[in-house]
């Protein structure tokens, strides 16, 4: 797979990973090669010299992820604006929306819970739920995407935004009635225990917890979505993060992978039982592509997990 595919790729829910070994840092010549996409823009603007795949730690992780969303997140929005909407709830590159999937529980029982979005980006989730009723407070560590969810929500019902880390949460005890999270946080963090640990702290007893991640099993196929992407070449068991670095070494963009097993055990853990895993399935005739989602690889394998949990 060629680097400026990949990078042209990037800038998903998953970004586009390239394929280093287990291990390896591989240094990229970016230099040259036709940097055809805005997510490139954001390499360039941070520095990104080369991928790899080595640890990197819970600060290290956020603080490259926080710049990296912050540079990216005009893009971001110019490129999947439209398919995210206004004030909708889509769960996932299979568009998936909460108004079918009903994952949160009934619609109509939404009025009036207090609901905390994790990874929010510009929190149009929240938007659709504040439109039902309810009460949603919408965080996210990048100030450059909450300042998109500022222009949106101009116009509609205010939705409290704070900016925090997943992994430390500025939220009191027991304090909300429903959580969830479409590809916030949990896969760019080192430490997802701790995020489990914090939505359990933050929730009242017997609420749900439902998030959207990457399917793991992606982990081991390159980040493509045509045929390349369809031929496993890296461990699904390798859980050093996926890294993008500068020429100091620093990580630009950092991605961690757990196993279907690891958020199983993560999650019960934090004292969640989990209720279903949804693997959705990618739509007849669904043409739409994001990043590494395409029909082609769709059709054959799952590209996202949501995980429905209630905490005991
Ligand atoms: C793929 S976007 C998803 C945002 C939104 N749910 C959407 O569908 O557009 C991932 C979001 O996770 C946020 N994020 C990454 N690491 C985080 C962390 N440690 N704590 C909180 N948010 C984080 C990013 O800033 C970004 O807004």
């Amino acid at each position: 797979m060629s680097r400026p595919q990949t990078y042209s790729q990037a800038k998903a829910y998953s970004k586009g990973r390239d394929d280093p070994k287990s291990g390896d840092c591989v240094v990229s010549a970016l230099a040259g090669q036709p940097l055809d996409s805005a997510a490139v823009g954001t390499e360039t603007e941070l520095g990104t010299v080369g991928v790899g795949r080595r640890p990197a730690n819970a600060d290290e992780s956020a603080r490259a992820n926080r710049r990296w969303w912050d540079a990216d997140a005009d893009s971001y929005h110019l490129e999947h604006g439209s398919f995210l909407g206004h004030s909708d709830f889509v769960w996932c590159p299979e568009g998936l929306r909460e108004e079918s999937a009903q994952l949160l529980g009934p619609t109509a029982g939404l009025a009036g819970l207090r609901i905390l979005e994790v990874g929010a980006g510009s929190a149009m989730c929240s938007r659709w739920l504040a439109a039902r009723g309810a009460t949603p407070v919408a965080f996210d560590i990048s100030a450059g995407m909450l300042r998109h969810a500022t222009v949106k929500g101009a116009t509609t019902a205010a939705v409290p935004l704070v900016q925090a880390d997943a992994q430390r949460m500025p939220f009191l005890d027991n304090t909300f009635d429903l959580a969830f999270s479409a590809f916030g946080a949990v896969p760019f963090v080192a430490d997802s225990a701790a995020v489990m640990c914090e939505v359990a702290r933050v929730l009242r007893p017997g609420a749900r917890w439902v998030f959207a991640a990457n399917h793991p099993i992606r982990w081991a196929f390159p980040d493509s979505p045509g045929p390349d992407g369809l031929t496993a070449t890296m461990s699904y068991f390798d859980r050093n993060p996926y890294v993008e670095f500068d020429a100091d070494g620093s990580a630009t963009y950092v991605e961690h992978h757990r196993t279907l097993g690891d958020r199983v055990r993560e999650l019960t853990a934090a004292g969640f039982g989990l209720l279903d895993v949804i693997e959705p399935e990618w739509p007849d005739g669904f043409t739409q592509e994001w990043g590494q989602w395409s029909p082609l690889r769709g059709k054959l394998l799952p590209g996202t997990a949501i995980y429905v949990s209630e905490l005991c």
